[in-house]
């Protein structure tokens, strides 16, 4: 058969391609499939982390921030663990940055709390001396977009499988969904000490300060 395929090239060519093309798709194939992709530690985003992933977004943290630590001593030293890929498994987009300006935040909800995000987003240097990070005095003022954030957090449901539950995502149920927000933003607007964004909590409104902390927060 070999001695067949030798002398005509066309179909040596056409053998070859099929062989190496198949060794190709078994290598490449088990690569998709779920079970080699494992999720580690990471639950998806609530409604209200969404919100929040979204003024951030909107405010373009990511030019001066990346969220993914390196597999070098030097990061795991001042951030934590180095970032695995199973990690933004619910990312989307993920938000790794190409530019530190400021110290990545992958994992600043281990290090920060609700309150000195408070201040910090309020007067950066009065927090932190020497600091060149912007101030974002609007955050405390604006209301944060939980409507968008529920359209996206059911679309990622059923377009991506994102494992939400009913009481985390509730079919379309706008409403249930503000609710479900409130219910998870009450815990910080309590660590908080603004008065505005109090009382518009007492009205059912969420700041955009409130969300960007719970997403903030949730990175560990
Ligand atoms: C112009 C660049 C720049 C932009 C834009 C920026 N930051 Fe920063 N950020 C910094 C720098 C520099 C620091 C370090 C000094 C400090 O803590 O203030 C910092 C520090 C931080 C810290 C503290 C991290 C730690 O581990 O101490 C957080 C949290 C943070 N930024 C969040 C944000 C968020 C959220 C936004 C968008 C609303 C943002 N930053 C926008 C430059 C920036």
């Amino acid at each position: 058969m070999f001695h067949w395929l030798e002398k005509r090239p066309f179909f040596f060519a056409v053998f070859l391609f099929v062989t190496i093309a198949f060794a190709g798709l078994v290598e490449i194939l088990p690569g998709f499939a779920q079970a080699s992709r494992p999720v580690i530690g990471k639950e998806p985003y609530t409604i209200l982390q969404l919100a929040g992933k979204n003024v951030y977004m909107k405010e373009n943290c990511n030019v001066c921030h990346s969220m993914l630590i390196r597999p070098f001593k030097s990061e795991t030293d001042r951030y934590g663990a180095y970032s695995l890929s199973g990690e933004y498994a619910y990312d989307r987009p993920f938000l790794w940055g190409s530019k530190r300006t400021g110290p990545d935040l992958m994992r600043v909800g281990n290090v920060r709390t609700s309150d000195w995000h408070e201040n910090h987003f309020r007067d950066p240097q009065a927090t932190v001396q020497g600091s060149i990070m912007p101030p974002y005095p609007w955050l405390f003022s604006k209301e944060a977009d939980i409507e968008t954030a529920y359209a996206e957090a059911l679309t990622v449901k059923h377009v991506f499988n994102t494992p939400y539950t009913n009481d985390q995502v509730p079919e379309g149920n706008p409403s249930r969904a503000k609710q479900i927000a409130l219910a998870e933003a009450e815990a910080i607007v309590a660590e908080l000490n603004d008065r505005k964004v109090k009382d518009d909590f007492k009205q059912g409104k969420i700041s955009e300060v409130v969300a960007l902390i719970a997403y903030l927060n949730s990175r560990k």
